[in-house]
């Protein structure tokens, strides 16, 4: 059988974790939770871009070596998917002998098949970008300041004959609809083929970059940094064993739309074809945060470090708040009111108090069990016909990575339930000795209970830690299948609550 194979961007070890990072990883584990909830067997890889001028120059700069200065990022980034609670399968560095050893391979069976071939190059380079510039790059005849110092270079180099494919991969955009999401995207990457595309120069000399996999055909040559960073995602999942095609083809590259174009929509699939390897399925790429209009990063100051806001508000405020606020595609602001607004009103008020309010009337009316239904009224209707109409929709829209619109419903239902309390009133109704009304207080908190729980098991994809939590507090367990959990049932009567537990406390009155 294969499974549902899905990936994130491997980060540059030069940095270190913040938002943007924070929220590839989020978003991908999502869709991993999500298509495992729904039943698929999901291998999940991330991992770390180790080679390339950049680290050779901070590890320089700091006098230690370039794989010192790799593990410690290692260290950082595994730790990020910990305190984000990624459910990721492997982590790859491509530092590591199983990736190395894919890269070499498929460098001389391309180079044994006239697909690289040796050249002398004249022009401009990035170090920052470490890429090479043509005159178009220029905005108002200057070179931006996203490429830092460019410098004028010639030299030999081996170059992989891209623009051979470009036909071919116009082609295959136009005929696989599915190849790149949002589809508009797609739309960037023809435009961007209607130019003539050049060949790749996939080598750096020894001399100006020593911290690379070295070609097996010149070791006086290592591997371009986005040839070798690319094979991460097979040489991730065992290529060239029998393992791999349980794998491959990927499902889901999630990436961010800077690395789009060329690498993922350009160079791989073309790199995959020359090689003889599946496509991958599709791509499937996110916008920016931004802060104040611009990419939040490092190298302009801007980033936040999202382990400062897991330490003070948990790592489920924090998935919570980036899978609310961003439509995936788009580009969304980050700021710290939006975070705060969300916290307050949706966790701690409709969620974290509709929790409470049940744990303490459940305490104090019928001993801590949760009742049985015994009637049903018209405000009972209502809110069962609200859930008919949000339970499927919801795994609809997160089908379609409609994660934001998703979330918003399942709060609107979390309202609902509010509503239904404030409704129904238990408070009034303990005080009547009608039998009656008895059997309504009764019904009240057993129909509360239940549309809670129906509720965070919709939120399991996104904030596990709540589900988890809101089902231990409820007694509830379960060997269902997600979508049978999804399901209203009488499984909470007769089970005992348990104790009143701030979910998401009140923070601190400087709070930032
Ligand atoms: O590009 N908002 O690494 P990277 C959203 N090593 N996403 C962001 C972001 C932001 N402000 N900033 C970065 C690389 N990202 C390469 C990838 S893959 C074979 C090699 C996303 O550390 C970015 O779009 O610069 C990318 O998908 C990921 O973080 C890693 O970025
Ligand atoms: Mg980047």
């Amino acid at each position: 059988m294969k499974s549902f194979y899905i990936t994130t961007a491997i980060d540059y070890a030069n940095g270190s974790p913040h938002v943007g990072h924070a929220y590839e990883k989020v978003l991908t584990d999502v869709v991993a939770r999500f298509r495992r909830l729904m039943g698929d067997d999901v291998y999940f890889l991330t991992g770390l871009d180790e080679h390339g001028q950049k680290v050779q120059q901070s590890a320089q700069k700091r006098g230690i070596e370039p794989i010192e200065l790799c593990d410690e990022a290692a260290e950082a980034f595994k730790g990020l998917c910990q305190s984000l609670d990624i459910s990721n399968d492997d982590f790859i560095r491509t530092t590591e002998e199983r990736h190395k050893d894919v890269v070499r391979t498929l460098l001389q069976k391309l180079y044994d098949e006239g697909e690289i071939y040796k050249s002398e190059y004249k022009g401009y380079y990035s170090a920052r970008a470490e890429q090479f510039l043509q005159e178009k790059d220029k905005v108002d005849g200057e070179w931006p300041e996203i490429f830092g110092e460019v410098t004028e270079i010639t030299e030999s180099n081996y170059f992989f004959k891209l623009s051979k494919y470009q036909d071919w991969l116009i082609e295959h955009i136009k005929t696989h609809d599915d190849f790149i999401f949002p589809r508009f995207r797609a739309k960037q990457v023809m435009e961007f083929l209607k130019e003539p595309i050049n060949d790749l120069c996939i080598s750096r000399p020894k001399e100006r970059l020593e911290w690379g996999i070295p070609l097996p055909f010149d070791e006086d040559f290592v591997a371009y940094v986005w040839f070798d960073a690319l094979i991460n995602y097979i040489s991730g999942v065992g290529y060239g064993t029998e393992e791999f095609d349980k794998y491959w083809p990927v499902d889901y590259h999630v990436i961010g739309k800077d690395i789009l174009l060329p690498p993922h929509s350009v160079y791989w699939p073309i790199m995959l074809k020359a090689c003889g390897i599946a496509l991958p399925k599709s791509l499937l790429v996110h916008g920016w945060w931004l802060s104040s209009g611009e990419k939040m990063s490092k190298s302009t100051g801007t980033a936040i470090n999202p382990l400062d806001m897991i330490d003070q508000f948990g790592t489920d405020a924090f998935r919570y708040f980036v899978i609310r606020e961003m439509n995936v595609g788009q580009d969304s602001n980050f700021s710290f009111e939006l975070f705060m607004s969300r916290y307050n009103s949706d966790l701690a008020n409709d969620l974290g108090n509709l929790l409470n309010r049940i744990l303490n009337m459940t305490a104090r009316y019928t001993e801590g069990q949760i009742p049985a239904c015994e009637t049903e009224g018209d405000l009972e209707k209502e809110l069962w016909t609200l859930w008919e109409n949000t339970g499927d929709k919801v795994i609809g829209l997160y089908e379609d990575f409609q994660f934001h619109t998703g979330l918003d419903k399942t709060f609107a239902f979390i309202s609902s339930i509010n509503r239904y309390v404030e409704q129904t009133a238990p408070w009034k109704l303990a005080k009547s000795e009608a039998e009656d009304d008895q059997k309504k207080l009764r019904t009240s908190l057993y129909v509360m209970a239940e549309a809670l729980r129906l509720a965070v098991g919709l939120l399991e994809p996104v904030t596990p830690g709540v589900t988890e939590k809101v089902y231990a507090l409820l007694g509830y367990e379960s060997s269902q299948t997600w979508k049978e959990r999804l399901q209203r049932s009488d499984a909470l009567t007769g089970r005992s609550v348990g104790e009143k537990t701030i979910l998401f406390p009140k923070p601190q009155a400087e709070g930032k």
